[in-house]
């Protein structure tokens, strides 16, 4: 169950790390890498990756200092990633705002994305635990989400790609960098590497299920609960989990649906795809496997001694429920 208290929780750690983002220190010149960086970090992104974090090195004794400098870097490697993702998928809106290609231009874009990864990377050697089996961790994530991204490229449009091979790429391109929020806060929590796998698996896990859930609200939710551009993935011919199982499960059935909807307005065809997932079991399908890897999630969590599960337990939970 998840509990006010803990939503109440980490309502205040989102708090902390908005404001620790809206007020570090940069330079005003060049204004044309910090004026969009500043507008990158006053974003409103859910805080996910850094929650993650604090949660997990909590349980683990690590310091605040630590928690804090991590909890920031990966955040910022996280938004540095979706300012190149939204211009690689040509999307217009990201945190409710104009995507920062649409505000300035790609260069700037491109620019700002690396000026904050590289602040990220600062941060990261800051941590006093561990700190190079931290760096280690984040250049190896940051690694698995190119190769994720690779993959997504490549399989744009082609209609052969099956379940396997979209679970290995999101589990590169959203399961890394979320199963690496769980890796850091064992790695300053100085664990031994048994915990530190198990932790990392958690978080895979999570990610998978997170990213499965982006899918499905991606046709079932709104661009305004949503805060980003919704529809682009079929208009870019991306593969989600509804179109693979569909394909898998019902193929005339959905070479039907796709011929019909193609080239009609997205709108329409948002509303024709949700009638024909929701009709034809696709959503329940999708939904389960979800769900299946909430479940693998959960259990990875043993690791974690019983007394002090119970925040990551809720989290869990949290992401399996989420409507944005
Ligand atoms: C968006 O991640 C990119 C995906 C991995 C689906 P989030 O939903 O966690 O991004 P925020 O919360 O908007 O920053
Ligand atoms: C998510 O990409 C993964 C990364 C940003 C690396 P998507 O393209 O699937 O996510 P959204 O829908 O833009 O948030
Ligand atoms: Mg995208
Ligand atoms: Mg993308």
């Amino acid at each position: 169950m998840v509990t006010d208290s803990f939503l109440n929780h980490i309502e205040q750690l989102r708090f902390e790390i908005n404001e620790k983002l809206q007020s570090f220190p940069l330079d005003s010149e060049p204004k044309y890498i910090y004026d969009p960086i500043k507008y990158i970090m006053d974003g409103k992104g859910k805080r996910l990756r850094p929650i993650l974090v604090n949660l997990v090195g909590t349980v683990y004794g690590a310091s605040k200092e630590d928690l804090l400098n991590a909890g920031l870097a990966v955040e910022l490697l996280h938004n540095f990633t979706l300012v190149h993702d939204d211009i690689m998928d040509q999307d217009n809106l990201r945190h409710g705002k104009a995507t920062v290609h649409k505000k300035w231009d790609e260069s700037t874009a491109i620019l700002a994305g690396d000026g904050i990864y590289a602040i990220a990377q600062i941060l990261i050697t800051k941590v006093k635990t561990n700190p190079l089996k931290a760096v280690e961790a984040f250049n190896k994530a940051t690694l698995y989400v190119c190769e994720g991204q690779a993959y997504d490229k490549e399989f744009e449009h082609n209609h052969g790609i099956v379940l396997d091979q979209y679970l290995t790429m999101i589990k590169k391109k959203t399961g890394w960098m979320i199963g690496f929020s769980a890796e850091l806060g064992g790695i300053l929590g100085d664990q031994p590497a048994s915990v530190i796998n198990e932790l990392q698996s958690y978080g895979l896990n999570l990610g998978i299920a997170f990213q499965i859930q982006d899918d499905i609200l991606e046709i079932f939710s709104d661009a305004k609960s949503m805060g980003k551009s919704l529809g682009s993935d079929l208009i870019a011919g991306k593969q989600t989990i509804l179109t693979v199982l569909a394909r898998q499960n019902d193929e005339i059935g959905w070479k039907q649906i796709w011929d019909e909807t193609k080239n009609r307005d997205i709108q329409v065809t948002i509303e024709k795809l949700r009638e024909y997932f929701d009709e034809n079991g696709i959503l329940k399908s999708a939904k389960n496997m979800a769900k299946k890897y909430t479940e693998a999630a959960k259990n990875n969590l043993q690791i974690i001694p019983k007394e002090k599960r119970a925040q990551l337990e809720q989290l869990t939970e949290f992401v399996w429920k989420r409507k944005k």
